[in-house]
């Protein structure tokens, strides 16, 4: 199976496949410590919410190595915990990951046994998320007729996840229990992981796909040719409102048109609890330097403003259904909604 993520225990190093050269290089690079697993976040070699949090997970377990000969290991580990936690906003994955880890060494005395609590948590959080993610798999593609076509956005797949995908999860089982005709693939400029990466995952798969420019969504919508949306989430608010990949809600404003179940697919851990609306949701900007780069210049025209948010928000009324592991509401219905509470 398709890994972004590898650990390594014996080299004390966690190798991240560095997705920004897929599919044409397959290069991993090697993380050392918690600073070298934020640059990789930060850079985008991993990306993607809950592999943003699984590799933030490892990265806790290089700080408690780092710091496990020193008399003050729990202040060094916070320090690096507070780094680590501050390189993307938007993706809840990462400071839920995060918390994990600190909870995991609240009540430890010694700096070997954190070492040891950090490494079994690490591995829970990972284990548990492809789990979550066949069970997303198999509850979502219950949602979608025999022979449909599916539109997605951004790459939810292996490479974002702890295996299987969250909207590609829904996808991929689908597909083994024969209900999906194909993929539309949104190419998702600029970092173009629709083009880059969701529709190689595809095609090793076997998996029928067409990819498209962003931009030619809603008259495909409008010509029949689509007959669900499932995209994945960076965070969820408490009512269902859904951060995700920038152009996320223009898909939802077009499926709702045209009268398409708009689906979103995430792990549990992508509820941010502390949340009742995504207007509170933080939205990350980026650099301009990669519109230039997505359209093949090297410069801007001078003078040219740019904006480049990474995210933005759905409202819960255009969410027909949110399918985490722990089963599928409707937000635009107001259905099935505790499951998006916290739980007591
Ligand atoms: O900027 P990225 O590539 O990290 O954005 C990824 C997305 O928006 C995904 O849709 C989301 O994180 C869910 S991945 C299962």
């Amino acid at each position: 199976m398709l890994k972004p993520l590898l650990w390594k225990p014996e080299e004390g190093v966690l190798e991240v496949l560095d997705q920004r050269l897929l599919p044409a290089e397959t290069r991993w690079l090697r993380c050392d410590s918690a600073s070298a697993v934020a640059e990789a976040i930060a850079g985008m070699a991993v990306r993607g919410a809950p592999a943003i949090g699984i590799a933030a997970a490892w990265g806790a377990v290089l700080a408690i190595r780092s710091v496990a000969g020193q008399e003050d290991w729990r202040q060094g580990f916070d320090r690096q915990m507070a780094a680590l936690g501050a390189v993307r906003p938007t993706a809840v994955n990462l400071g839920w990951a995060i918390n994990r880890m600190r909870e995991s060494v609240a009540g430890v005395e010694r700096a070997e046994d954190a070492v040891s609590a950090c490494e079994a948590e690490a591995a829970r959080i990972e284990a548990a998320d492809l789990a979550a993610n066949r069970r997303i798999g198999e509850l979502g593609s219950r949602l979608l007729p025999d022979g449909v076509t599916v539109l997605t956005h951004c790459n939810t797949g292996a490479l974002a996840t702890g295996g299987h995908g969250t909207a590609l999860g829904i996808i991929r089982s689908a597909w083994e229990r024969g209900a999906l005709k194909g993929v539309i693939a949104t190419e998702t400029r600029p970092w173009l992981q629709g083009a880059r990466l969701t529709s190689w995952e595809l095609a090793e798969d076997g998996i029928p796909v067409s990819l498209i420019v962003d931009s030619a969504a809603a008259a495909l919508m409008a010509a029949g040719r689509v007959d669900a949306v499932i995209i994945g989430a960076d965070r969820i608010s408490r009512q269902g409102d859904v951060a995700n990949k920038i152009g996320s809600y223009g898909l939802a404003v077009a499926a709702r048109a045209h009268d398409i179940p708009f689906i979103v697919a995430a792990p549990s851990s992508t509820i941010d609890p502390r949340l009742a609306r995504g207007d509170d949701i933080e939205i990350e900007h980026r650099e301009a330097s990669e519109i230039w780069a997505a359209a093949g210049l090297s410069r801007a025209p001078k003078g040219v403003e740019t904006l480049n948010p990474a995210f933005d928000i759905t409202p819960a009324g255009l969410v027909s259904a949110i399918v985490t592991e722990k089963g599928i509401c409707s937000p635009a219905e107001g259905q099935g909604m505790e499951l998006l509470q916290p739980s007591a």
